[in-house]
């Protein structure tokens, strides 16, 4: 039996209101002159790129900017991206958006340091050393890529979503400030929240750390579920709880705003050490081929995961349903599990996540593919708290087809 566990984050996390005007300073210590700043151009129409150069330029640095981001990078993009950071020779990168371009960013600097294609990297542990200093600003609250290991690609040929896994990656500073999310439109902000929904949820209810079958010692993409990692995803499960339907339905509401943030990287943090399992497997040949957002893939998926995990975490599965608000009093732990999957469910119709494979243009005919592919990702299978064949991959997205 495993009987320790460990746990990563960003270098330095700088959480709360205004934060991002600290960025010349924060930078300046890790000895920063010359970045590239990894954008998009809906952030800079947005004015949100500005809010982070100008600490940068204010304290005398040399600013490039790549903002030909996008949503759910292709490898593309990620080759102009390593191919600009060539030309300017940055001495650290920075990642400004969602996921997208942070994740971006993590690549570029990878790629940077190592040479190859992004396709040498993939899977775990595969980046040989430290990269480029790391510098990620999200604008979402969603996928806590700024104290996370991983970096999603779609690669386009494929179908298929495609990650890079390594504590290489985690940033050296992640610098969150609520305030770069009040723009994010309803669909961003309900798709990115309940993707933070599925990294607390996952992580909480992946494998026991001591169940998991490794050398004690050596690297492991996902740690399974541990004490700290509880902590943290029952604290994002509870702010998730109280924040989305607020931040979706009013995009001006501030607290909720804030404690979706703090929400999401919270949910980093436990996802990134603890794992993601099937529903995050799932989604990667879904969201490759019908090209919906990771959150509203993870979000549609969540709830016919948590019911095929039920048998092998009816407990906090109830504390799940507490989590989000449940009253829970006079039920047993299985209709308080029952009660949180209907939670997931509610939530999800309130913020317009779609419940269904179908209405994102899936069909039957794709699911044998999209089960196959998703089975062949063993490090996420391991995660699960319950061993899935095939089989029971296909009949999940038979029911939720
Ligand atoms: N690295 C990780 O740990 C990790 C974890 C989960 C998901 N992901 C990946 O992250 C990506 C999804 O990221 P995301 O959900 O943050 O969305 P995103 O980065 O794809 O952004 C979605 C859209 O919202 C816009 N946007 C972002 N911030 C905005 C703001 N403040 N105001 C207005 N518009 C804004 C962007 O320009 C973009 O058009 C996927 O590729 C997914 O696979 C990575
Ligand atoms: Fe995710």
């Amino acid at each position: 039996m495993r009987t320790t566990w460990n746990f990563f984050s960003a270098g330095q996390l700088t959480f709360g209101t205004a934060a991002a005007g600290q960025l010349g300073k924060l930078m300046g210590r890790l000895g920063v002159g010359r970045v590239l700043v990894l954008s998009d151009q809906v952030l800079g129409e947005l004015g949100l790129l500005a809010r982070v150069c100008e600490p940068l330029v204010a304290a005398g640095m040399t600013v490039e900017v790549f903002d030909e981001g996008e949503a759910e990078p292709t490898l593309d993009v990620v080759a102009k991206a390593a191919e600009r950071a060539r030309q300017f020779q940055p001495d650290a990168v920075l990642g400004v958006g969602g996921g997208s371009n942070m994740d971006l960013a993590k690549m570029a600097a990878t790629l940077h340091t190592h040479g190859g294609k992004p396709e040498d990297y993939f899977s775990f542990d595969n980046i040989p050393g430290p990269v480029l200093p790391i510098i990620c600003v999200p604008t979402t609250a969603g996928t806590g890529s700024e104290v996370s290991s991983a970096a999603v690609f779609t690669d386009v040929a494929n179908q298929i979503k495609v990650s890079t896994l390594s504590q290489y990656i985690r940033p050296n500073l992640a610098v969150v400030d609520p305030e770069l999310t009040y723009s994010c439109p309803a669909k961003v902000t309900a798709d990115s929240g309940i993707d933070a929904l599925t990294h607390a949820i996952e992580a909480y209810t992946a494998i026991d750390y001591s169940a998991l079958d490794v050398i004690p010692g050596d690297p492991v993409a996902y740690e399974g579920a541990h004490p700290l990692g509880d902590c943290l995803a029952e604290r994002a499960i509870a702010l998730v709880g109280q924040f989305l339907s607020r931040s979706v339905a009013d995009p001006e509401d501030r607290e909720a705003r804030d404690g979706m943030a703090l929400a999401a990287t919270l949910a980093g943090m436990a996802f990134s050490n603890c794992g993601v399992a099937l529903v995050h497997a799932l989604e990667y040949p879904l969201g490759g081929a019908l090209h919906c957002s990771h959150g509203a893939g993870n979000g549609l998926l969540l709830p016919y995961v948590m019911e095929y995990n039920l048998p092998e975490r009816v407990n906090k599965l109830a504390r799940v349903a507490e989590l989000l608000g449940a009253d829970c009093a006079g039920c047993t732990a299985e209709q308080s599990a029952r009660q949180a999957i209907e939670m997931v469910r509610q939530l999800r119709l309130e913020i317009g996540v779609p419940d269904r494979i179908r209405e994102i243009g899936g069909t039957s005919e794709q699911l044998a593919r999209f089960a196959n592919k998703s089975f062949e990702i063993k490090r996420l299978m391991t995660i699960n708290p319950r061993t899935p064949s095939e089989a029971d991959l296909l009949e999940i997205l038979k029911t939720a087809l």
